[in-house]
């Protein structure tokens, strides 16, 4: 308790970020891979590996771009330091160690940014009017050789719902339900806007289920955004093992690695 006390003091993210819970969650994930770590482990090695083979569609290796870097877990970040010029770790939220980490390579830089541009819109949204702006950042920078979202999509609209359902009650679920496949779409789209080749991870599904196997809740995003990029490869994320989530309930992604290409 002491050491996540310390670590939201130390960490760097945005006053707003905070406020919606960011810094929270970042620290929520590091609790959660410690305690399923083995479980999680098939899935980092496929996240590592994805991420390493998609770099042979590179054909500069100037400033690698990444996106949703958040504790690096799924981010083979030495290889990286040492093919390329730059590399940007951009995240909502970066822990002590992660800067510590970054801090190691002179060639590393996490940059707190909003990849979705919520933030910058939260003063002046109004039921009435929920549109997001296409994010653009970085799309002008000649030197991008590479681009990677790394298990990120998912989670986009995630804490904007919620402030948006705590400020805004009157909003419907389906409206609610629209703006974020919007908002998913957006960066698929913003990704594909990068001339530059790259490597999307994404869920695909998520599914709960009880001890028995039977399945509660499933949640189809490969169909919701239509996912017709190019796959490279498949595999399950057992993200929460019986138990984790509550007593008899597990919970599991299939994610997807996907090659980013100009759209
Ligand atoms: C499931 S984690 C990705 C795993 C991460 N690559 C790792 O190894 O820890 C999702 C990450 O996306 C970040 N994130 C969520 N929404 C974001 C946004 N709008 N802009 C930038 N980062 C965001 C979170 O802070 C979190 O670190």
């Amino acid at each position: 308790m002491l050491n996540e006390w310390l670590t939201y003091l130390a960490a760097d993210c945005p006053p707003l970020a905070r406020k919606l819970g960011y810094l929270r969650e970042s620290i929520g994930i590091r609790s959660r891979y410690r305690r399923c770590k083995t479980a999680w482990q098939p899935h980092l090695e496929n996240s590592l590996s994805a991420l390493l083979e998609s770099l042979h569609a590179c054909s500069n290796f100037r400033t690698a771009l990444i996106f949703g870097s958040g504790l690096l877990l799924d981010i083979p970040l030495t290889e990286l330091a040492s093919r390329f010029e730059n590399v940007l770790l951009v995240d909502l939220a970066h822990l002590p160690e992660v800067r510590g980490v970054a801090r190691r390579h002179a060639n590393v830089r996490c940059l707190s940014h909003d990849v979705t541009g919520f933030l910058e819109r939260l003063k002046t949204i109004t039921p009435g009017n929920l549109d997001l702006p296409p994010p653009t950042y970085f799309l002008d920078d000649p030197t991008v050789d590479w681009v990677a979202s790394v298990n990120l999509i998912s989670q986009l609209p995630l804490l904007p719902l919620g402030w948006l359902r705590e400020r805004f009650p009157e909003i419907d679920e389906a409206t609610l339900e629209e703006w974020s496949t919007r908002l998913m779409r957006q960066h698929l789209n913003y990704l594909a806007a990068f001339p530059a080749p790259g490597c999307m991870l994404a869920d695909m599904e998520q599914t709960t289920y009880v001890q028995n196997g039977d399945v509660t809740e499933h949640a189809d995003f490969a169909e919701k955004l239509g996912f017709e990029r190019h796959t490279l490869s498949r595999w399950r994320w057992d993200i929460a093992p019986p138990g984790e989530i509550a007593p008899g309930i597990g919970r599991y992604h299939r994610v997807a690695a996907l090659a980013v290409k100009r759209g």
